[in-house]
This record gives structure tokens, C-alpha cells and sequence, in this order.
């Protein structure tokens, strides 16, 4: 979603805070701008389209030390010069760069409007701009509190005052934001990428807190001037985490990684003496584990997809009832939590707002809720009762890969400790202890197989339309490869259960209509074939995803073998070939893959 940056410091703000924005452009990116205070007052420059675009943009003259930047996403008004961030007061003094959404802004406007001020954007921020503007308190900080006291909804907020060009007035609710800390110099930025490259040592600010952030320092309160104090922390994202190293996109590059990130995962994870899953980050006993009698996962897309198929692993390993919600349906609903459910959210940013929102309504009623979440120090990680970190690395493209992956081993070992405290036995719990050693070299076999699943994915590319099929714990996985083709070749890919197409998609199959079909060999197996007999009588291509053994006969055109382990992990491979399938799809096509148009990394708005 939008990107904040800030700096205050001895050097010149302006290459910063570029810098910091080109790496924000993954959260969203239709427009950006920069207000930088110079020796001959405050200058702003705004560009729709890239950060490239604002540097050509920028004013010849724009030396200075202090400044904001701001990567926008659209949600009030268009894409426009205008609506770029940042915005100002009606008489100037006042710059400001906003994440969020201030859900009152139309009555404030309306307010604001009848008053005599003039609007220059379409934006919700602007409101924000303009309140801070005529608050007459003193302090910058304070005018800031009394402007947001006044609007609801949710924001990170970076403010630069003309008349003060020695700090920056930050604020959070409801939206990350975080202070990097240098040597006499300071920075902010709404994700630890936009600051890697300066400092390691970094201050989160929590819901409901503000800071004044200077050269020499900052000095962290609430809404009501009760100083907070707080621990700076050591990123653990590295800046040479952050290049391409000879992929051709971010995207092709985290498919691979995914060999190697995975055995980092593991590490430690694993108990042969017990045959059970080591998950110290829980904080949970094995006692309290057992009082656990259901399951439910959230997560918000590719992550609720991802919880669908822990929730079987869950039921097929622990033998306890698991499903999984869309957490974006679960916060509205007004949702039965109950006390021995183990509420799992699940996230790759750990700031996806209904992610965030649905954990904290589980906790208000009483509920447990642990992460499942890869960013370290992320708002959801640090809100959730215990949890297991991803360690998948930074993901930068948009589309999620390798962390999905670590998702589904997650789920695995979560799985397999709730098995052994329940009814799993040593065997089997050593079983599936082997079968997790085994994933990466599986995945690594499957990204051997590379070069014949991009001439499947040049085919399947030519239809506008497609369909993923697959069967109990290959629906999740299909409905994660539709989902992956759909964001980054833009060819519409619908996902079902195969069982449930002769209640009417079977509508829709023809020669032009291709499937993907999920074909484990487990004991659906026949089942499945039977769902691409329904297809061949209708003359329907079929690309089968399935392991070494399973007879097709006519039935498949093309076929991806993908190694087979054990049962209960298979869907953890099965997903690959889809990564790869949905990549050079897109590649085909000639998409922007790692910058998939109207998407945006983390979804920090309701
Ligand atoms: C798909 C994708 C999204 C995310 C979703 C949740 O490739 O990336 O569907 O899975 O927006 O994001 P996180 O996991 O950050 O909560």
C-alpha cells in the first residue's frame, strides 16, 4: 500500500528520501512526492507513475536536510499530481505524508469548505493538512494531537512545519510506522526497507502514539503528553536482501530461493527424539495445547488460501476440526470466539488491516490468537499471543511466493505438535518429521523442472480464461494457483472444487477452455480422474499437476510431475509448479510481474 519516508539530519534529504521511496514502490505505487525544506522555504514536488518519474520532476534547486516522501496507492481520487502526497495547508506552512484511511473526512470537508477553505486534491488527507494548519496551539506536536483528535478512522502521519525545519511530528493508528536510528541523524519510513540502507536500530511506534523525531533524537508520547518509552530494535532484514542477483524479477528470484530459505526455516524446528515439531515462539504448553479443541486460521487472501490448507493438515495430522476464514469476512460478522479454539493469523507483512483487526476482535472476546507471520516486529506479530515466525526472508514482489510456502510448513509443524499432544503417533509424527526434511529438496527438484513447465505456461497463456480444479487438500492449492495466475498475467483463472463441477462450471468446459487440474496419488485419486473424464467427454484441455505413477491415459495433454512424500505435506510442493506456471505465463505475456497492476504488497487499509 502507500509508502511513508522521512529524514532529519546533516545531509541532503532529497537522494534519502528517493532512495527510501524506490524502495517503498512494491507497497503501491500510481504516484509520489517529496517536500523538502530548503534555505528559502519548503519545497513539494508530486509525479503520477513512478519514483523515476518524480526525480525528473524534482526542482533543479532543492537543498536541504529535512523531508518527507510518500509512495501513493490510490483509494481517494484518482491517480493525479494533485492527489500525490504531500499535501499542504491552506497557507502553506504545514506538509504532510498519510497512510490509511480517515473514514470522516466528507463530513470534515464539508466542514472545512463552508468555512472558506479551498481543497486543492480529492484526497481524505488533505482534511488532515488543512486541521493541522488552523489548530492554534503552540507546539507542532500538539496542533498535530488536536487535528487527530478530530478525524476517525486509521493513519501513519509524517508532518514538516516551515517554521520549525528542525524535526518531523509522526503519529500511528492503525498503520506501521518507524523511526531508524542514526548518527545524528534520524530517519522514518512506513517499512524497515525504505531505512535499511542507513541504520540496523530501529523504534516501532505503537496504536495511539506520536513522536518528534530530530537530528539528535526523538521523544516518543500519546495523544495526551505522557512520554513513552520505548526499546530500539535490531532489523534483521539486510539492504543486499533487497537485490535482484541476477534474476531477471523479484518474483523469479524468491521462487528460488525457496530451497534454501525453507532448510533456514527448519532449523531447529525439528524433534527426532520426541517426532515432533519444536515451536518455543508459542508459548504455549503442551497442556494448554491439548485443552485446544478446534482451530480456525485468518488471513486475507493468498494467506486465507494458505490457512484452507493448514486447516487440513490440521484435521488430518491432530485430528481435531480446523477451517479457515477470510479474515476480512471474520472481522464484520460479529464471529463466536470461543475459548479452547486456537485462532491462527496468518500474514506475510503482518500489517494486513483486517488481519489486524480480526486478531484484535478475537482478543477483546477472550480468544488465543497466534501468528503465523513473516515480517519480524510487524504489528500483527507483536499483538498476537506467541507465534512462529516465517524466516522466509524479505519477499519484495507482490505477489507472494516463498512465503506462502513457509506458510504451509508452518502449518505443518503446528500440525504436527497439536498431533502429538493429541493422538499422532511417534511413527507417524516421525514420519512427517522426515517427510518436512525432505520439502526442499522436493521443491528443489521441482525448480529443476523449470524449463518444461514454461512451455506449458506459453500454452496456457493463450486463454484468456482457465480453470484450477482440485479436490479436499488440492483445492487450497488450486485455488492458490488461479489466484497466482489471475495477479500476474491478468488471464482470468477461476479456482473449484473438482468435485463440484457437475453442479455447473462443467457449463463452461470446451476446447478453448483449458483446466488445471490437482491429481495427487492419494486416495482421491480415482475420484479426481473421474472429474477429467467429465472434461475429456466435453473435449477440455487438461494440464494435470500431479505425481510420478498416476495413469492418464487421453485424459491430460500435458502433465507436471511433481515429487511425491508424504500425504499430508504433498500440497506444500504441489504449489511450485503453479509459482512457475502463473511466472512465465506472465512473462509470456510481457506483464510487469513483480508490479502487478492495481495491487499493492501490504494491505494497510479496511
Ligand atoms: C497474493 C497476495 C495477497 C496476500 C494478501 C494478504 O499473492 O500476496 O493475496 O496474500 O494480501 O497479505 P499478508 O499475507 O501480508 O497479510
Amino acid at each position: 500500500m502507500c509508502g511513508i519516508v522521512g529524514y532529519v539530519g546533516s545531509e541532503q534529504a532529497a537522494p534519502i528520501l528517493l532512495e527510501g521511496l524506490t524502495r517503498l514502490e512494491y507497497r503501491g505505487y500510481d504516484s509520489a512526492g517529496i517536500a523538502v525544506l530548503t534555505g528559502s522555504g519548503p519545497k513539494v514536488a508530486h509525479a503520477v507513475g513512478r519514483v523515476r518519474d518524480l526525480q525528473a520532476a524534482l526542482p533543479k534547486r532543492l537543498s536541504g536536510k529535512v523531508g518527507i516522501g510518500h509512495t501513493r496507492w490510490a483509494t481517494h481520487g484518482p491517480a493525479t499530481e494533485a492527489n500525490a502526497h504531500p499535501h499542504r495547508s491552506a497557507d502553506g506552512r504545514i506538509m504532510l505524508v498519510h497512510n490509511g484511511i480517515i473514514d470522516n473526512a466528507t463530513v470534515l470537508r464539508t466542514e472545512l469548505e463552508a468555512d472558506g477553505v479551498q481543497f486543492t486534491s480529492d484526497t481524505d488527507t488533505e482534511v488532515l493538512a488543512h486541521l493541522i494548519g488552523r489548530s492554534e496551539a503552540p507546539a507542532l506536536e500538539d496542533r498535530v494531537i488536536q487535528a487527530l483528535q478530530r478525524i476517525t478512522g486509521t493513519y501513519a502521519v509524517a508532518v514538516l512545519d516551515a517554521q520549525l525545519p528542525d524535526r518531523i511530528v509522526v503519529a500511528r493508528q492503525g498503520s506501521p510506522l518507524i523511526i531508524g536510528i542514526g548518527d545524528r541523524e534520524m530517519f522514518v519510513g512506513s517499512d524497515a526497507s525504505a531505512l535499511v540502507r542507513h541504520t540496523s536500530q530501529v523504534v516501532h511506534l505503537d496504536d495511539g502514539e506520536l513522536a518528534i523525531v530530530a537530528a539528535g533524537g526523538y521523544e516518543t508520547f500519546t495523544a495526551d503528553r505522557a512520554r513513552t518509552s520505548k526499546q530500539p530494535e535490531e532489523l534483521t532484514l539486510r539492504a543486499d536482501e533487497l537485490q535482484l542477483e541476477g534474476h531477471d524479477t523479484f518474483l523469479h528470484k524468491e521462487i528460488h530461493e525457496q530451497p534454501t530459505s525453507l532448510e533456514r526455516m527448519l532449523s531447529g524446528r525439528l524433534d527426532d527424539r520426541f517426532a515432533t515439531a519444536r515451536l518455543d515462539g508459542l508459548g504455549i504448553d503442551a497442556r494448554e495445547l491439548r485443552g485446544f479443541r478446534r482451530v480456525k486460521a485468518i488471513g486475507c487472501g493468498s494467506s486465507f488460501y494458505i490457512g484452507q490448507l493448514g486447516a487440513s493438515m490440521i484435521e488430518d495430522l491432530a485430528r481435531i476440526p480446523a477451517d479457515a476464514e477470510a479474515a476480512s469476512e471474520f472481522r464484520y460478522r460479529n464471529p463466536i470466539v470461543e475459548p479452547d479454539t486456537l485462532y491462527v493469523a496468518v500474514s506475510q507483512s503482518g500489517e494486513t488491516a483486517d488481519t489486524l483487526f480480526a486478531v484484535r476482535e478475537i482478543q477483546r472476546k477472550g480468544g488465543c490468537v497466534v501468528g503465523l507471520v513473516n515480517v519480524v516486529g510487524s504489528s500483527i506479530a507483536r499483538e498476537c499471543d506467541g507465534g512462529i515466525y516465517l524466516h522466509a526472508g524479505p519477499e519484495v514482489s507482490v505477489a507472494s511466493t516463498k512465503v506462502l510456502t513457509h506458510m504451509g510448513v508452518g502449518f505443518a509443524l503446528l500440525a504436527l505438535l497439536l498431533g502429538r499432544v493429541h493422538d499422532l503417533s511417534y511413527a507417524d509424527g516421525a514420519r512427517i518429521v522426515a517427510g518436512l526434511r525432505a520439502l526442499p529438496g522436493q521443491v528443489q527438484q521441482m525448480l529443476d523442472s523449470e524449463d518444461e513447465i514454461a512451455v506449458v505456461a506459453k500454452g496456457l497463456a493463450q486463454s484468456p480464461s482457465s480453470f484450477f480444479i482440485g479436490r479436499v487438500r488440492g483445492y487450497a492449492v488450486a485455488r492458490e494457483g488461479a489466484q497466482k495466475l489471475k495477479e500476474i498475467s491478468y488471464q482470468h483463472a477461476e479456482a473449484y472444487q473438482a468435485s463440484e463441477l457437475k453442479h455447473g462450471p462443467l457449463a463452461l468446459i470446451s476446447p478453448q477452455m483449458p483446466t488445471v487440474a490437482i491429481v495427487p496419488d492419494d486416495e482421491l485419486v480415482e475420484r479426481n480422474l473421474g472429474a477429467l473424464h467429465e472434461i475429456a467427454a466435453r473435449s477440455g484441455p487438461v494440464i494435470a499437476v500431479t505425481h510420478p505413477g498416476v495413469e492418464f491415459g487421453d485424459l491430460a495433454a500435458e502433465r507436471i510431475v511433481v515429487p511425491h512424500g508424504e500425504v499430508e505435506l504433498d500440497p506444500i510442493v504441489l504449489t511450485i509448479p503453479l509459482q512457475l506456471l502463473a511466472y512465465h505465463a506472465a512473462a509470456a505475456l510481457g506483464r510487469d510481474i513483480d508490479r502487478p497492476r492495481n495491487l499493492a504488497k501490504s494491505v494497510t487499509v479496511e
